[in-house]
């Protein structure tokens, strides 16, 4: 223990040491004395963790003698769809028990055909989280229509249920909740005040494969889901999307929409071609999907093995606070995430927690920032079409409450998050995680005084 610690930071020195041992039964004690004596690695100690983690993505020799196949077939292009893209929307579809699954180029572009098919249009408004990729804003603002910012619940990351309806006006036209980092929304309650006021409701899923929501996946628990298979995703080829639901007529139109209007099943539109663009997906890319499938179902379940096991022990060290989840709910953690509170780190800043955190071999990152504030939506407000689209004293109350996301603003400013491929990593490793953690707050206070 350092001489000068104050009495406050002895006391929560202290605490953390208990816990920590508490966390790791009498074997671990070694570990625990070691962890506030080695100096931090940001100080010239030793990292906690050598060696990297897992890639991500990771090709498997495994899939080759496919996907070579579907190269060499020169059968490329998904229009008409079929084929294994056919193969792949019911392999999907099957995974999530949803009824149907369109693929599509990509998540952005699984947004753009759910808006379009759920009646989204030119000065509508749709209800949106704003804890989210940039794409989930784009993809509303690319139909000329406003995402209206509800708040984030702090504690869960997700879109806060209670914040929607005093949002809602007589041009909100849709909800689209976002299942960031893999946390399910609390989808009932935003069920029902979608029900109440007759709006539709799209999830973006573009980070939730087989997430679930009280026995059912995220992507059928609206009227329609949005994927996102870009290379960064548990499911990935380099890009592509999909559009998940349970309305065989919903999904025709959709299936029409991504392949420039074409007629499909039960939707014939205005005879041939009806109003669509080229959203599709390639059949090479759902061959690498397809080989995907099971590796998606096993690392799942080792993802949440390491996350619970990760929860357990950080929820135990003062100023960590891992998310809250909804009852009955199962992430699919495409990021963890957990609160930082400097407060209990000494006042250690959380570009300096995650500095010295990365420097013990720990990558992480803040999360979102507030993208409201960046200039894009001004930039669009301030554009033709939406000052022909919307009155200005619209244009003047919406940029107003921007400043009202309390929720969202905490949210961005305390959150610290970890890459999903840190989860497939064994044991060993997460307990590696955990004692950098400990070792930072055991620190915190040389640690808050270095520049
Ligand atoms: C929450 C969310 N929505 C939408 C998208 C857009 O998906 P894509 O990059 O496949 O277009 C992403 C992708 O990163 C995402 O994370």
């Amino acid at each position: 223990m350092t001489k000068n610690l104050s009495r406050r930071g002895f006391v929560r020195a202290a605490a953390a040491g208990s816990a920590a041992m508490a966390w790791l039964g009498a074997g671990g004690a070694p570990t625990v004395l070691a962890a506030k004596a080695d100096k931090p690695a940001l100080l010239g100690g030793t990292p906690v963790h050598q060696g990297g983690w897992p890639h991500w993505p990771k090709w498997q020799q495994a899939w080759e003698p496919e996907v070579l196949a579907a190269l060499r077939s020169g059968r490329w292009s998904g229009a008409g769809g079929g084929g294994r893209i056919a193969q792949f929307e019911a392999g999907y579809a099957k995974l999530l028990g949803a009824k149907r699954c369109v693929a599509t180029a990509s998540g952005t572009t699984a947004l753009m055909v759910a808006l379009h098919v759920m009646g989204v249009d030119a000065g509508d408004e749709v209800i949106v989280s704003p804890y989210t990729f940039i794409a989930t804003y784009n993809a509303v603002l690319a139909h000329k229509a406003l995402p209206v910012f509800a708040d984030t619940d702090p504690e869960t990351l997700t879109i806060d249920p209670a914040s929607i309806e005093s949002r809602i006006t007589d041009r909100t036209r849709a909800i689209l909740p976002v299942h960031i980092y893999g946390l399910p929304c609390d989808m009932d309650r935003i069920n029902a005040v979608a029900k109440k006021h007759n709006l539709a409701v799209v999830e973006d899923a573009c980070q939730a494969w087989l997430a679930e929501y009280k026995g059912r996946k995220c992507g059928v628990l609206g009227d329609l889901g949005c994927f996102s298979f870009q290379e960064s995703k548990h499911i990935a080829a380099g890009e592509g999307g999909a559009v998940t639901g349970e309305s065989d007529e919903l999904l025709d139109r959709c299936a029409s929409y991504r392949d420039c209007g074409r007629s499909f099943g039960s939707f014939k539109g205005s005879g041939y071609f009806s109003h669509g663009l080229n959203y599709r997906m390639k059949h090479y890319q759902a061959e690498i999907l397809l080989q995907q499938l099971d590796k998606l179902v096993a690392e799942t379940q080792l993802r949440r093995q390491n996350a619970d096991y990760l929860t357990a022990a950080l929820k135990q060290i003062p100023g960590i606070q891992p998310v809250r989840l909804p009852d009955n709910s199962l992430p699919a953690w495409h990021l963890y995430p957990f609160c930082y509170d400097g407060e209990q780190f000494h006042g250690l800043s959380r570009s300096k927690f995650m500095r010295a955190l990365a420097a013990e071999g720990v990558p992480c990152s803040g999360g979102y920032h507030e993208q409201y504030f960046d200039g894009l939506l001004d930039q669009l407000l301030n554009s033709r079409g939406f000052k022909r689209l919307f009155p200005p004293e619209r244009l003047k109350t919406y940029r107003d409450s921007l400043h009202e996301l309390k929720g969202n603003k905490l949210a961005c400013n305390t959150t610290v998050a970890l890459f999903h491929s840190l989860l497939l990593a064994q044991r060993s490793d997460m307990d590696h995680i955990v004692e950098a953690i400990r070792k930072i707050h055991a620190h915190s206070e040389e640690l808050a005084k270095k520049a």
